[in-house]
């Protein structure tokens, strides 16, 4: 079963810090990390770690992060043909802050991944058209996200798409949807309902599901998710960890996620691998540094309760 993703790479500039440094503040920090990053790359490197057939098309920019990407992808098996790059434009890069709490902030320059057109994805269309999953997040053009959506839209190709970062998507667009997995700033933007406890979670997914998406899974952070569709409501929850750095925490949450669906497993026991993987990586620094092998999951899972209650039929 294959699975495409489709959006951003990033050169992440990290550093960790006491704190978020607030506006005007100049904050002297402590150690600083230049890693792999970008939503996209993070999603398709957190499913290959895992072990699915992985395709993933992005677009690295002319300079030496771009490069550097580029023979990192091609080491971990991605097929170049996929890896597009534009020569008038910069690669994307986003700067980093951890708190000692594990929290971050961050600001993105997209470069190449703000020109990533639909034009550019069309010579693949054939290939994706006989994918199982295509998974896609918001860090490349709004036009090309909602023509990929239509695209699988009329060629009955489930797709997943992680809401992030937020944008407010037309409605029309949501019935397309197979599985969408915001966060609760996601959900809330998506909906326009304030998302503040679990009632409310609640009552914004089911205008989701209303909208024609089977699916909705609210990741909750350290809270675990919950996970809404026609049958039934789930919480999950995960076991508490020392969070040192959040970063992409969601990304390998959607990657695993995408791994398990096109495995075939049942959506519960995809969803226990990628709480699992998430819950992981938000104890290693970094984005793709922590994301972690299939083998570590499954030891996890066999050492710690993700819990799973129905709250609603
Ligand atoms: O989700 C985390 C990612 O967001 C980082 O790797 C950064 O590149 C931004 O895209």
């Amino acid at each position: 079963m294959s699975l495409f993703v489709i959006g951003s790479s990033n050169t992440d500039l990290v550093i960790y810090l006491d704190h978020i440094p607030k506006i005007g503040e100049t904050i002297i920090g402590g150690e600083s990390k230049v890693v792999f990053g970008g939503k996209g790359a993070n999603q398709a490197v957190a499913s290959k770690r895992a072990g699915a057939g992985v395709k993933f098309i992005t677009q690295l920019g002319n300079d030496t992060f771009g490069e550097n990407l580029k023979t990192y992808f091609i080491n971990l098996d991605f097929e170049e043909n996929y890896i597009l790059t534009d020569k008038n434009n910069h690669s994307g890069i986003a700067h980093i802050f951890v708190s000692k709490k594990g929290e971050n902030s961050i600001a993105v320059a997209s470069g190449s991944n703000g020109t990533l057109t639909f034009e550019k994805i069309k010579p693949f269309l054939n290939e994706i058209a006989k994918a199982s999953l295509v998974l896609i997040q918001f860090e490349i053009p709004l036009e090309t996200i909602l023509s990929i959506i239509n695209f699988c839209d009329q060629k009955g190709v489930k797709i997943l798409v992680n809401p992030a970062p937020a944008i407010k998507l037309p409605k029309a667009v949501l019935r397309k949807i197979w599985m969408i997995t915001p966060n609760e700033t996601e959900l809330e933007l998506l909906t326009g309902i304030p998302v503040t406890d679990e009632k409310s979670v609640l009552k914004a997914a089911k205008i989701i599901l209303n909208q024609g998406v089977e699916h909705c899974i609210v990741t909750l952070g350290e809270k675990g998710s919950v996970w809404v569709n026609s049958k039934q409501s789930i919480r999950f929850k995960v076991p508490s960890q020392n969070a040192i750095d959040s970063t992409a925490a969601g990304d390998v949450f959607n990657g695993y996620l995408a791994y398990g669906i096109t495995k075939g497993f049942s959506l519960n026991k995809a969803l226990m691998l990628s709480h699992a993987a998430a819950t992981i990586s938000v104890t290693i620094k970094g984005a793709q540094t922590s994301i972690p092998e299939l083998e570590k999951v499954q030891i996890f899972l066999k050492q710690h309760h993700i819990s799973e209650e129905i709250i609603e039929i």
